[in-house]
């Protein structure tokens, strides 16, 4: 397969959430294949650890052979050129995501002048949506079935069983 027709959507995805899901789903519509490429930063704490991140999207998508999970450390431009690829998907969910991706968008072009930022808008019901609330929510005995994936929210259960 041409790699012109394969993409990177990188992430921290800590947790995947429907947001992303749906992003993929668009993508899909565009690129033959995507490859959903989780972020592993030792400067950072997660709540999950990068096998457990990679372990739920593998489960979320295990019947879906247009979909690869894998990971990366470092520069993700150094990633994407090492898959060979040239295109990186982002999703847009409101002005406030613009700035900050923007700027990625530029460096990671400055950085390597071929990569390319494709950005796709989620459905408006995913708009208020991300990981970083999603834990908050849940951390405070909120309900985010609807959010997220059944096998992320069991993982939620598991890890904030004695939640406030
Ligand atoms: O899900 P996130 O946390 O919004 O994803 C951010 C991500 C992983 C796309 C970004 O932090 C990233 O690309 N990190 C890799 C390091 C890097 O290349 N930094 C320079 C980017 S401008």
């Amino acid at each position: 397969m041409s790699k012109t027709n394969m993409a990177v959507y990188p992430g921290s995805y800590d947790p995947l959430t429907n947001g992303h899901i749906d992003i993929i789903q668009r993508g899909l519509k565009i690129f033959e294949r995507i490859v959903v490429a989780v972020l592993r930063n030792p400067d950072k704490t997660y709540l999950f650890d990068l096998e457990e991140r990679c372990r739920m999207l593998r489960e979320v998508f295990r019947d879906s052979a247009r979909i690869e999970i894998d990971h990366f450390e470092g520069l993700l431009v150094d990633y994407v050129q090492r898959r060979g690829v040239t295109t990186i998907v982002r999703g847009l969910r409101a002005i406030s995501d613009f700035e900050i991706e923007f700027q990625m968008a530029l460096m990671n072009r400055k950085i390597d002048p071929r990569v390319e930022t494709i950005f796709f808008v989620p459905s408006e019901s995913y708009s208020f949506l991300s990981s970083k609330l999603v834990k908050e929510v849940y951390q405070l005995g909120g309900e985010v079935s609807s959010m997220v994936p059944p096998i992320v929210d069991a993982k939620l259960k598991e890890r904030f069983r004695h939640r406030g």
